[in-house]
């Protein structure tokens, strides 16, 4: 299980509107440290159907002892975004201590960064401080429409030439091998958004034959092939069936019900909430950027905190856990 986070009151002391359907929310959070890397991100509580859960989002710059997040309202949103969107200033909860696992490697002679949609706020950061310290970036940024491209200006005076918009209405779209092939030996690529990019941005990257360890990658939760839906989980282990509702994960449901899981970044990026597929009676909506294709359409294993089944029932064995204790 994740180390326990430290939780620090937070209140809500500007809202913007930096594009369509996303709202920049910025609080005053007591006894933040003054700086933190670009990449970073908190955890929140929030309020979902009346029940206590906590959501990560990346923190973009701000002023010290602020944390400021952009959220997207989605319509397939768990219920995080909706909370958030739902604030006033004023308003209190509390957060964590930013924390980060999308770090810049500060070794590259050139970037790559390239953001769908709301991934851009990771990114956006990135930007700032590579252009901050002098290094060449080149930043594709897509999105469906002009009116979604949050900081789309303040990206354009501060990249000039080095930002490339591809919005999906006007049918741009870019070349992930050609992007790639142009960055040299030592270059690096820094990649947030809905899962097919990513994806498609590991297979590219791949078949380039560089390094994977120059491929550095975050995904948001929200892009699964399937709308959430309500589906069961059985442990036969613990000889009981668990419900989880279309605005939860399979790993909220299973903690909450008192079954010790292990996980970390909640995001379907480490892989440390992997369980075993036993059986399942629906399909499985995978939405880790953990596991191969391949790996996926095996079948053997799914990761809690981010995938699904599309209704029905799945039957998992949570391995190493057996000796978790009786619920
Ligand atoms: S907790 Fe990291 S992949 Fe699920």
């Amino acid at each position: 299980m994740r180390s326990k986070l430290e939780w620090r009151p937070a209140r809500v002391i500007q809202i913007e509107t930096p594009a369509e359907d996303v709202r920049a929310v910025t609080f005053a959070v007591e006894g933040l440290r003054s700086a933190f890397d670009p990449g970073s991100h908190t955890n929140i509580k929030v309020v979902i159907r009346g029940e206590p859960a906590i959501r990560t989002y990346t923190v973009l710059p701000s002023a010290p002892g602020t944390s400021t997040i952009a959220v997207k309202l989605h319509p397939n949103s768990r219920g995080g975004s909706a909370f958030i969107w739902g604030m006033a200033v004023g308003d209190e909860t509390e957060m964590t201590e930013p924390e980060n696992r999308f770090e810049l490697s500060w070794r590259a002679s050139r970037y790559l960064l390239i953001a769908g949609g709301i991934g851009i706020t990771p990114i956006y950061g990135m930007a700032k401080a590579l252009v901050g310290r002098g290094q060449s970036v080149r930043l594709i940024y897509g999105a469906k429409s002009r009116a979604q491209m949050a900081f789309a200006d303040e990206l354009g005076e501060l990249l000039g030439d080095g930002l490339e918009a591809y919005i999906q209405d006007e049918g741009r779209t870019f070349d992930l091998a050609t992007e790639f092939a142009a960055l040299p030996a030592d270059g690096e690529a820094y990649i947030c958004g809905p899962h097919g990019l990513l994806e498609a941005a590991r297979n590219a990257w791949r078949k380039s034959g560089r390094s994977m360890s120059r491929l550095r990658f975050e995904v948001f939760g929200d892009s699964g092939r399937f709308a959430e839906q309500p589906f069961s989980v059985t442990i036969p282990q613990y000889g009981r069936t668990f419900e989880v509702r279309a605005d939860q994960t399979m790993l909220d449901a299973l903690t909450e019900a008192g079954i010790d899981m292990v996980y970390d970044c909640r995001r379907g990026e480490c892989g440390l909430c992997a369980v075993n597929i036993v059986d399942a009676s629906a399909p499985l909506d995978h939405r880790d950027v953990f596991f191969s294709p391949e790996e996926r359409h095996e079948g053997e294993k799914m990761c809690a905190c981010v995938s699904r089944a599309v209704g029905g029932n799945v039957t998992i064995d949570t391995g190493y856990r057996l000796e978790a204790r009786r619920v």
